[in-house]
């Protein structure tokens, strides 16, 4: 059976179609000193793959408790899949004294299944923090869906890192070009500076792609040059859209036309599901 965490409920019920397995019923309740409680009092059989976003604190105790919550139910197999990887980002400690909170997060989950699956995880590394099989899935693919149709396109990765997944998305589009940016963050601040590329932009439909929008800063900075430089239409692409606090503001502010995403955070902008490429993955 699929067992969803909160964050995922569209995401779980989507792979349930697509792979013919039952979706469990989930609770999750509070306890009124603040102490959540997911249940899976729905779940029968012994193979659970639990799907849990974990896109906040909240989000990771909800997943360690439907992972125990399984095996007290039965489950012999248990298939854990995190469609977004919260804490992925500090997979170093960066200053002394800093945790590798990726590691101590994959240590705690690795307790409690026999195999993990992550999607687009910031640093395909991060694997090597699990303690039991851990694949990670490429779903960037998918945003080509969400395109318009676009003019002589340009896709363009906001710094190196995302280059690779600008090229997934050029492929599966099927046309345009591939660029980057250089960014330079300022780790006291957050703030981020841009150095563009020379590709030319004028009159141009832009798709900036990335792993994961979350305060909106890389992004808005990228989007800002290209309007400044008269792109024509600029859609801003990524797998996760965290977009915390103002980041659609931001965004809007500086010029971008679309915002498109995947349900792996599950919020407006969410328009194609990582379903498809999650249940080739798990297999029959
Ligand atoms: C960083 O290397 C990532 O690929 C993203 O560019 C970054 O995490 C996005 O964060 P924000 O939206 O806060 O700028």
């Amino acid at each position: 059976m699929i067992v969803s965490g909160s964050s995922s409920q569209t995401l779980a019920a989507a792979l349930a179609d697509e792979t013919g397995r039952p979706l469990a019923t989930v609770t999750y309740d509070r306890f009124p000193d603040g102490e959540g409680l997911a249940a899976a009092p729905g779940f029968e059989g012994t193979e659970a793959v639990v799907v849990a976003t974990t896109d906040s604190d909240e989000a990771w105790v909800e997943l360690l408790q439907l992972q125990d919550a399984v095996r007290e139910a039965g489950a012999k197999q248990v298939t854990t899949v995190i469609p977004y990887m919260g804490y992925a980002r500090q997979d170093r400690a960066f200053e002394p004294g800093q945790p590798v909170s990726a590691r101590a997060m994959a240590k705690a989950i690795s307790t409690g299944t026999d195999r993990v699956v992550l999607v687009n995880p910031h640093e395909a590394t991060v694997t090597d923090y699990y303690e039991v099989p851990t694949v990670t899935v490429d779903a960037a693919g998918v945003l080509a869906k969400a395109l318009p149709k676009l003019d002589d396109p340009l896709f363009l990765a906001p710094d190196e890192g995302a280059i690779g997944i600008a090229e997934t998305v050029r492929e599966a589009y099927g046309a345009g070009e591939t660029d980057f940016f250089e960014k330079h963050r300022d780790r006291e601040t957050g703030a981020v500076e841009i150095t563009p590329s020379d590709s030319p932009v004028v009159d141009r439909d832009v798709v900036v792609v990335d792993d994961i929008i979350a305060t909106g800063s890389t992004m808005s900075e990228a989007v800002g040059v290209l309007t400044d430089r008269g792109a024509d239409r600029i859609v801003a692409a990524c797998v996760h859209p965290m977009l915390v606090a103002n980041a659609v503001t931001k965004l809007r502010a500086a010029g971008v036309d679309e915002v498109v995403g995947t349900d792996t955070v599950e919020r407006g902008c969410s328009v194609v599901s990582v379903a498809s490429v999650l249940a080739a993955a798990l297999g029959p």
